[in-house]
């Protein structure tokens, strides 16, 4: 079933290097992600500066006492510099008490504080979490790029970054600074978020290749969900005033011509392999589109069956609410309910990432 309503939706091929040829190996595969990142920066999220930079970071405000004694949380001044620029945004860091290295959640937020009892939920499981406002890396309004860590690449109308490669390239800062300067676990590392974090989440997870796991919950179009045959949101809407910035200008000489897209979302999401990724969907949320997440994320099992590791695990039925997918390297579960990050939702990936010790 699954694979006859992959085969109906006609998707560009993930296993063929641009020459034609077929990948069959890792070393092919390497090569082919190599393509694929191009592609993608190209047609989808735009190029990153190209600049090389330094990260610092400086801590504002320590409280040792956070959460009623149990983690210490820090606000941290990053500062990244260009020869030619300078950008700073601020995020927030709480790491539980009495983990020497504990693993993290790179939260990208909507909020610039880490909710208390989200916050403790997530450490009283033994994770330490990164969270930024996003808006405080780069604005989400009509710029014209040049605000925030914008200004660290002259905008041009085709394939310069669109605001998800800036809050993405903002995360790998942040990244930068917390392998270099703090005390979390190198090798685990999450980056996670929701609806348009959660395309972002992808944007970074999937081309960065220093995070453990990928999170994107409820990402929809331009994040998780095939474009092919997609319900809800096209790419006709994703041209809309607000989100037509978070793209590159290339990725809308695509409107009402889907079926020429030279890729579709399984190819970002194959990018992590042979890494983890997690894909979160909600029933109602027919906007985002769950089977269209669901079925990029079986699209793109095959890099990681190259690797000999299971992509993701699944029967072939469409998945139901409260039966996460946990077995393979792509994890997925359905939430009964709407466009939302919930308590379920963090539940289950904290479970996944305590099974694969990830
Ligand atoms: C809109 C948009 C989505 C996006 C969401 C959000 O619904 O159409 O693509 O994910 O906003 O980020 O809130």
């Amino acid at each position: 079933m699954i694979r006859e309503e992959l085969e109906s939706r006609k998707l560009p091929e993930l296993l063929a290097l641009e020459s034609g040829e077929a990948v069959k190996t890792t070393q092919d595969w390497e090569r082919r992600r190599g393509e694929i990142q191009e592609l993608l920066r190209r047609e989808y999220t735009g190029y990153p500066t190209r600049l090389g930079v330094r990260t610092a970071g400086r801590v504002l405000f320590c409280d040792e006492n956070g959460y009623g004694g149990k983690a210490v949380v820090k606000t941290i001044q990053l500062e990244i510099k260009s020869d030619f620029s300078f950008g700073t945004f601020s995020f927030r860091l709480a790491l539980p008490k009495g983990a020497a290295n504990p693993p993290l959640f790179l939260y990208l937020a909507f909020t610039p504080e880490i909710a208390d009892g989200l916050g403790e939920e997530i450490l009283d499981a033994g994770y330490g979490i990164a969270s930024v406002y996003y808006q405080d890396m780069a604005p989400d309004y009509y710029d014209e790029h040049k605000n925030g860590l914008g200004r660290f690449c002259a905008r041009n109308p085709y394939d310069s970054w669109g605001k998800l490669a800036i809050w993405a390239w903002g995360a790998s800062r942040m990244l930068d600074y917390l392998l270099e300067e703090e005390s979390v676990d190198a090798g685990r590392v999450a980056v996670m978020g929701h609806s348009r974090l959660g395309k972002t989440a992808l944007a970074a997870g999937c081309f960065d290749e220093r995070f453990s796991l990928t999170v994107s919950n409820d990402s929809g179009g331009g994040g998780a969900a095939l474009f092919r045959k997609k319900g809800g949101e096209q790419i006709e809407n994703l041209y809309g005033k607000g989100s037509r910035l978070w793209f590159c200008g290339n990725f809308f000489s695509y409107l009402n011509r889907t079926e020429e897209l030279p890729f579709d979302q399984h190819f970002l999401l194959a990018l992590a392999a042979p890494r983890h990724l997690y894909v979160c969907s909600a029933s109602r949320d027919t906007w985002a589109d769950p089977r269209a997440e669901f079925l990029a994320c079986a699209a793109a099992s095959p890099a990681y069956e190259l690797y000999g590791l299971p992509g993701l695990v699944t029967d072939d039925a469409w998945p139901e609410c409260g039966q996460p997918l946990h077995e393979g390297y792509i994890g997925y579960h359905l939430r009964e309910g709407a466009h939302y990050l919930g308590r379920y939702d963090w539940q289950q990936v904290i479970s996944y990432r305590n099974r694969w010790g990830i």
